[in-house]
């Protein structure tokens, strides 16, 4: 997979989905017009919550051809690249918070030839990145705290994305509360990938929404 930096980049999160009907929801929403398919793994330890993992993955990689970003919300995840790798993840992101050697995970995610991703938490201050910059693909931004969809965003952390977008030459993401308001506002901050969980899965018409979204996002 290669990375393509001008366009906007919208990634619904299936926290928000049926679970019943996963694969449909899935089939749903890239038929509405998303880019990517944001996929939340907790562990109940380093967030407080559980969600999914790697026979999950695997199973909806079925779906849909569209990128899967896999949002690893666990400790240690050097422990399960590869299981996450093998059942299908086009984008791995860890958290600074989460690693002990953060530099050999993401290295660890190079070589499985995935796309690197680093995130970190609304507490941690974007300096702590600098190092590991040059490391990765992408930075994830989280505007609310870990382990919960349907929170409201923290107005600032678009200071972090300002931050990033003047010295990080890779893709910039922001998730938690992510709307067409706070999208517009992470976009005129420089984020360039845009995961909504609630604000999409609940829209009746998504298309619509995706439309208007990418709208709002495109400034
Ligand atoms: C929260 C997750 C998010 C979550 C966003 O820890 O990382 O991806 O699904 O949900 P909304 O868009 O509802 O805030
Ligand atoms: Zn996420």
């Amino acid at each position: 997979m290669t990375l393509n930096r001008t366009k906007r980049l919208i990634a619904p999160s299936i926290l928000s989905a049926d679970f019943n009907r996963l694969g449909h929801e899935i089939q749903d929403v890239e038929k509405a017009g998303c880019d990517w398919i944001h996929i939340d793994v907790m562990d109940g330890h380093f967030v407080p919550n559980l969600t999914l993992g790697p026979p999950i993955i695997r199973s909806i990689r079925k779906e849909t051809k569209l990128p899967f970003d896999v949002h690893l919300m666990i400790a240690e995840p050097l422990r399960y690249l590869s299981d996450f790798s093998e059942a299908g993840s086009d984008i791995i992101t860890v958290h600074l918070e989460a690693c002990h050697n953060l530099k050999e995970t993401l290295s660890e995610i190079k070589k499985l030839k995935r796309l690197c991703g680093l995130s970190l938490k609304p507490g941690t201050s974007a300096q702590k990145l600098e190092p590991y910059l040059k490391l990765v693909d992408l930075v994830l931004v989280m505007t609310v705290e870990p382990g919960f969809g349907g929170q409201s965003f923290m107005p600032k952390m678009l200071e972090k994305v300002k931050w990033l977008s003047s010295r990080f030459d890779g893709l910039i993401s922001v998730d938690g509360g992510i709307d067409l308001e706070t999208g517009r506002k992470a976009a005129e901050s420089g984020a360039n990938v845009f995961v909504a969980g609630s604000s999409i899965f609940r829209q009746s018409n998504r298309k619509e929404f995706i439309a208007q979204f990418r709208k709002a996002v495109s400034i």
